[in-house]
C-alpha cells in the first residue's frame, strides 16, 4: 500500500525512457524505496519496492540526460528547475552571522510587511524537508495586524470560555494519567498563561502574537510527521530574517486548539483544516527594538559516541 498523507494515498508512476538512459545507476543509488534496481547492467522498475515510489523526485534530480520522470503524488518533471549556482548560496559566515543577530521580537514597527515578502517567505519554507513527500503541511496567513489582533482577540474569548482545564480540580484529577513533568507544566506555565493573555488582553495588550503586522500558523494533519509544520515554521523563520524583518516563534496557541468541541469550532471559524500533533506560530514584522549584542546559548547536553 502506497503511504497516505491528507493530499494523496497512491504511489507516484515512474516512467523510464530507455532511449535516453545511459544506465549509470545513479537513480537506483539515491531510491531508498528500492523502486528502481540495476539487472544485467541495467535499470529497471521493481516489482517489490519497500512502499511503492513515494515521489521524492531525487532520481529525477540526480539523472544528468531526463531519461527518468515521476508523476503522481503532487510530482511532475514540471517540478524540476537548475540549482542556483553554489556561488550563489549562503556561506556558513553569511548564515551564522543571520543566526547570530537573530533575537525574537515581540515589538514590531507600525508597517505592513509587504505581499512580496509573504511570498518569499513561504516560496523558502516550502523547501523544508518532511518526513514523507508530499508535505502535509498547511499555513494560515494572517496578513495585518488587524487579522492578527482579531486572532488573539477570539483566542483569549476562547481561554475564557476553558478555565475549567486549568482550574485545581481538573488538574489533580489528572496528574496521576500525564504525570509529574506535565503537572508542573500545567501548573507553573499554562494556567499563568490562561489568566494573563485573558487579562492582558482585557488591557488592549495582546500578548499571544503582540500584534504583529503579520502571522503564520503551520500545522500538520492526523498524517503529518509532527517535526514537519516546526521545521516549515524554522525555515519561514529564517527567510524573513534574511529579509530584514524581525520574528518570534509562538507555542501557545497550537496545542490549546486540538482537543475538545470548542477548540474544533475555534478551528473551523478560523480556517484552521485539522487537529496535528504539532503546530506553531510565527510572527513576522520591522523590529521596533534593535538589540546591541547577541547572547550565546548552550543544549541541554551534547554528548559525543565512543
Ligand atoms: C517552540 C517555541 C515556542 C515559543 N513560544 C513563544 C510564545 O508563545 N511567546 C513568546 O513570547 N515567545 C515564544 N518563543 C520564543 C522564546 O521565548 C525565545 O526563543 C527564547 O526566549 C529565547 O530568545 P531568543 O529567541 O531571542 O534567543 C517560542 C520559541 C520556540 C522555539
Ligand atoms: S540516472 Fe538517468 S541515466 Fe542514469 S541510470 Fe538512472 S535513468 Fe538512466
Ligand atoms: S521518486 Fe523517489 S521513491 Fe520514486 S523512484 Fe524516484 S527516488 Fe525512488
Amino acid at each position: 500500500m502506497a503511504i497516505p498523507t491528507s493530499r494523496t494515498n497512491e504511489k507516484a508512476e515512474i516512467r523510464l525512457y530507455n532511449e535516453k538512459c545511459t544506465n549509470c545507476g545513479l537513480c537506483v543509488s539515491v531510491c531508498k524505496d528500492f523502486s528502481l534496481v540495476m539487472e544485467n547492467n541495467k535499470v529497471i522498475i521493481s516489482d517489490n519496492p519497500l512502499f511503492g515510489c513515494i515521489g521524492c523526485g531525487h532520481c529525477m534530480a540526480v539523472c544528468p540526460t531526463g531519461a527518468i520522470e515521476i508523476h503522481g503524488r503532487t510530482l511532475s518533471p514540471d517540478q524540476l528547475f537548475d540549482l542556483p549556482a553554489r556561488e550563489k548560496a549562503a556561506n556558513y559566515d553569511q548564515l551564522s552571522s543571520l543566526f547570530e543577530r537573530r533575537r525574537s521580537i515581540r515589538e514590531f514597527e507600525e508597517k505592513e510587511v509587504e505581499a512580496d515578502l509573504v511570498e518569499k517567505i513561504l516560496t523558502a519554507a516550502k523547501t523544508a524537508p518532511m518526513g514523507l513527500p508530499p508535505s502535509d503541511v498547511n499555513v494560515l496567513v494572517l496578513d495585518s495586524k488587524l487579522k492578527t489582533r482579531a486572532f488573539a482577540k477570539d483566542f483569549c474569548d476562547y481561554l475564557n470560555g476553558m478555565k475549567w482545564f486549568v482550574s485545581n480540580w481538573f488538574l489533580a484529577i489528572m496528574r496521576p494519567f500525564w504525570g509529574k513533568a506535565n503537572d508542573e507544566m500545567f501548573r507553573g506555565f499554562i494556567k499563568p498563561v490562561f489568566n494573563v493573555y485573558a487579562a492582558k488582553m482585557n488591557d488592549g495588550v495582546n500578548l499571544v502574537n503582540y500584534d504583529a503586522p503579520l502571522a503564520m500558523y503551520f500545522y500538520g494533519s492526523p498524517y503529518t510527521d509532527p517535526a514537519d509544520p516546526i521545521i516549515a515554521a524554522t525555515y519561514a523563520m529564517i527567510a524573513a530574517e534574511s529579509l530584514g524583518l524581525g520574528t518570534c516563534m509562538l507555542g501557545t496557541v497550537h496545542p490549546l486548539i486540538q482537543n475538545g468541541k470548542k477548540a474544533r469550532k475555534f478551528r473551523d471559524d478560523h480556517g484552521i483544516k485539522y487537529t496535528s500533533r504539532e503546530g506553531l506560530f510565527v510572527a513576522f514584522g520591522y523590529p521596533a527594538v534593535k538589540y546591541k549584542k547577541g547572547i550565546t546559548r548552550t543544549f541541554a547536553s551534547v554528548k559525543i559516541m565512543e
